[in-house]
């Protein structure tokens, strides 16, 4: 492969509310240079959450913006438009980030915005995936990397991880299960994207410019 030179590094903004499991192994994987990119902020909703440390201690850029900090989701949303395209980024990555966009934002970054939901889209949108994948019997679960949309957990999917379910599985145990496999799809994705592979096209996903089915690559380690 050859050299890119530094302008052509793809810029990233990292959105989280939380622990940062996920962006820990983007920023391990850039660091080992398994993803050319450069990570040039994360933002979090949550002063304390444990994914500003890590980001931290890794030397990137961080901002809280606080969502109690405005009075509504539109004047949220333009403040964290504001702070990510003062990045001028290639790629948006959700990584954990708990709250709802409206659809200007969405709209804005359709199509370099990208998100991880511990569930087989379009099984199970929301929160408390784990619970409800056991209380619904389902045999697989799973993990699911897909482009954000102006519909929750709607946006086109790009890579799925199937994890069997246990008979004794409990939400804990199931979700530490699913989160070994987010952290495998997630730098996948998102090495595609950056080494532009991977595009939104009329809400179709192409992949080398082929179309993916609707659930997206299968992925089964
Ligand atoms: C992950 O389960 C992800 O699927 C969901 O939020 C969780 C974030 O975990 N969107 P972490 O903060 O990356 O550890």
């Amino acid at each position: 492969m050859h050299q890119q030179s530094l302008q052509q590094i793809p810029r990233l903004v990292v959105l989280l509310s939380g622990g940062g499991s996920n962006l820990q192994v983007l920023i391990d994987a850039i660091a080992a240079g398994a993803i050319v990119a450069t990570i040039d902020l994360v933002i979090s909703n949550k002063a304390d959450a444990m994914g500003l440390v890590r980001a931290h201690k890794a030397g990137i850029e961080t901002r809280v913006i606080n969502h109690l900090d405005f009075g509504s989701r539109e004047a949220f949303d333009r403040e964290l438009m504001h702070a990510i395209d003062d990045k001028q980024p290639e790629l948006i990555v959700l990584a954990g980030f708990m709250r709802v966009f409206t659809a200007q934002l969405t709209h804005h970054y359709n199509g370099r915005m990208l998100n991880i939901h511990p569930s087989l889209l379009p099984q199970f949108k929301g929160t408390n995936t784990h619970e409800r994948a056991i209380e619904a019997e389902v045999d697989q679960h799973g993990a699911s990397v897909h482009f954000v949309s102006s519909e929750l957990d709607g946006g086109p999917v790009v890579l799925q991880a199937l994890v069997p379910v246990l008979e004794l599985d409990s939400p804990r145990v199931l979700a530490a299960r699913v989160l070994v496999q987010e952290h495998i799809i997630y730098p996948i994705a998102i090495k595609w994207f950056c080494e532009g592979r991977l595009k939104l096209n009329n809400n179709a996903v192409l992949m080398d410019g082929h179309q993916l089915p609707v659930t997206g690559i299968p992925f089964q380690s």
